[in-house]
């Protein structure tokens, strides 16, 4: 049995960079870095700004282009940071502005982009703008910057219409006046805490337009649009009727998602962007019922990527992953976007479990986790992911995936902090299991994610100990080094990340086979049994161990081989 590497390339990246003809975004690998949970300098269990400055090295070692902050602004919290209270100022738990700046400098220093979280469909009820709508009462200004409506009955005592929140729960939440009495309702479609703006008032429009230049100005390679897809709700706001399900992914007869006046909004954001030099951003978190109304947002006067969720909800399935490529492919290539492809991030079961998971129906497969055997789900992931680093477009990697950590299933309610798992009664929201802290190093909990004796704000698992950076550093055959492996091969190559092309092959029932340039091969076999076929050429890399000697190979199930031809 061979080891899973093969050769590796000596190409430097600018080399490369400067071969590319694109720009950078176009075949970017982006890494998400999901700042509570990756690196905490100070001690207090939290991960935060100067965390990760400290390891950006690493990320360099990594191969990665560019990196997505997900949010660190001033916020109480209430959903992780989604809950914006103010959008120029860092939270203290984070560290401070000049951290920020430290942290953008450094990366840059490093050849890292930085891309940072843009929530502009709801803030926090803390924002400034909020707390002025509710504590000036009714006739407030403030009251018009968000979706404030009378109740319905007698006395004002039911919700102005019947849209749920997508964290459970009715989308209305009354308030009290400053006289103590019960008065009008408000919108959040996501926890209370998270007020919708109405983005038909100008102010809101304005104070996102200087909330963009804010963060260019301060160096940001590109933003990441929070419910890119929500912003603007159907006139009236109108009941949804009974017989639809309520549900992220009914867009267009859903009254507040994927509607058509958002692109002006993004039109608009487009030409703030191209002001500024060296090619800034912006990439989509879009849920819309297909490709072709995803590819909407990336039409070439809009945003520059939106996120591939179909892709990420697709089972391990030979005909159903051609599909979602080929589909994928087509759509965004009818605009001129790249496609992106992603497996795992802070909201979704990491794909080490739930690519063993029956897709169970939910829009994003396998959302609740299930106990699954590791070494198993393992395998699959790893050859899933070099599936997807083999595709053609931009590949978004999940802190920790490159370390092939599980999700954590066996959280105890008592420390969860997704607010969707309390308001829906521990039925759902189980988003803690994949945000639970990396593990860097060191035989005891946090494992280097803060100083030795400190905590990690949810409780790592006894056996991340064989599962951190340092236990997998230069081991061959880690996850660690299969990750480093693949991107310094995808980096050798400019050709291999940009670029449409991607012709399928002829293959057995259950392998993909597909070439990206006239030297380049991947096969992934997706069946639970070895597949047969004639050596293609010199493998570059396995993504599990492979028999390689004579004329014939023998794939292994759940196994992905890039392949010089
Ligand atoms: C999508 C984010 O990824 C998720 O974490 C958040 O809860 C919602 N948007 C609301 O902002």
């Amino acid at each position: 049995m061979t080891d899973q590497l093969i050769s590796l390339p000596t190409a430097e990246r600018d080399d490369a960079a400067v071969a590319a003809p694109s720009p950078w975004w176009r075949d970017a690998v982006i890494y998400q870095i999901y700042p509570r949970s990756f690196a905490d300098s100070d001690g207090d269990g939290i991960g935060d700004l100067p965390g990760i400055r400290s390891r950006l090295p690493y990320l360099r070692e990594l191969g990665v282009d560019a990196v997505w902050l997900s949010p660190f602004y001033a916020s109480p919290q209430a959903d992780a940071g989604y809950d914006v209270a103010d959008y120029r100022m860092v939270d203290p738990m984070f560290g401070t502005l000049d951290d920020a700046r430290g942290l953008i400098g450094d990366a840059h220093d490093l050849g890292i982009r930085v891309i940072v979280d843009l929530v502009p469909n709801h803030s926090s009820d803390q924002h400034e703008w909020f707390r002025r709508a509710i504590t000036e009462g009714p006739g407030s200004p403030h009251r018009g910057r968000y979706h404030f409506r009378a109740g319905q009955g007698e006395h004002g005592e039911l919700p102005p219409n019947n849209w749920k929140s997508i964290f459970g729960g009715p989308a209305w939440t009354r308030t009290t006046d400053p006289d103590g009495t019960p008065g009008d309702w408000y919108l959040h479609l996501f926890a209370p805490e998270q007020p919708d703006f109405n983005w038909e008032h100008p102010a809101v429009a304005d104070e996102f337009r200087t909330i963009l230049r804010f963060w260019l100005d301060l160096g940001v390679d590109g933003f990441r649009i929070d419910v890119a897809h929500g912003m603007v709700k159907a006139e009236g706001l109108p009941d949804v009727d009974d017989s639809v399900e309520w549900h992220l992914l009914d867009a267009g007869v859903n009254p507040c998602f994927d509607r058509d006046g958002v692109h002006e909004i993004y039109r608009s954001w487009r030409r703030i962007l191209d002001e500024y030099p060296g090619e800034r951003i912006a990439v989509a978190e879009a849920w819309a019922p297909t490709h072709e109304r995803v590819a909407n947002y990336v039409r070439p006067d809009e945003l520059h990527q939106a996120f591939n969720f179909s892709y990420l909800g697709t089972e391990w399935d030979a005909t159903a992953q051609r599909k979602v490529i080929d589909d994928s492919l087509e759509a965004m290539g009818k605009v001129g976007a790249p496609a992106t492809w992603t497996l795992s991030n802070h909201d979704v079961v990491r794909h080490t479990t739930r690519m063993l998971q029956p897709n169970d129906g939910d829009e994003v497969a396998g959302r609740r986790p299930i106990d699954v055997d590791p070494a198993a789900g393992l395998r699959r992931a790893r050859a899933a992911t070099l599936l997807l680093l083999a595709l053609p477009g931009s590949a978004y990697l999940y802190q920790g995936e490159e370390l092939g950590l599980p999700e954590v299933v066996d959280l105890p309610p008592e420390v969860r902090q997704d607010p969707a798992f309390h308001r829906a009664n521990g039925q759902d929201g189980y988003r803690d299991g994949c945000r639970v802290p990396i593990p860097w190093g060191g035989d005891e909990a946090p494992y280097g994610f803060g100083p030795a004796g400190g905590r990690s704000w949810l409780p790592q698992p006894d056996s991340w100990a064989q599962l951190s950076v340092a236990a997998q550093q230069g081991r061959p055959g880690s996850t660690l080094e299969l990750y480093r492996a693949a991107l310094a091969l995808r980096r050798s190559d400019p050709a291999l990340g940009s670029g449409k092309n991607l012709t399928w092959r002829e293959a057995p029932e259950g392998l993909l086979v597909f070439d990206r340039t006239p030297h380049f091969r991947c096969t992934v076999n997706m069946t639970a049994e070895p597949i047969r076929i004639a050596m293609p050429g010199k493998a570059l890399l396995t993504s599990g161990p492979v028999e390689l000697d004579g004329a014939e190979v023998e794939i292994p199930a759940d196994t992905t081989i890039w392949w010089a031809v």
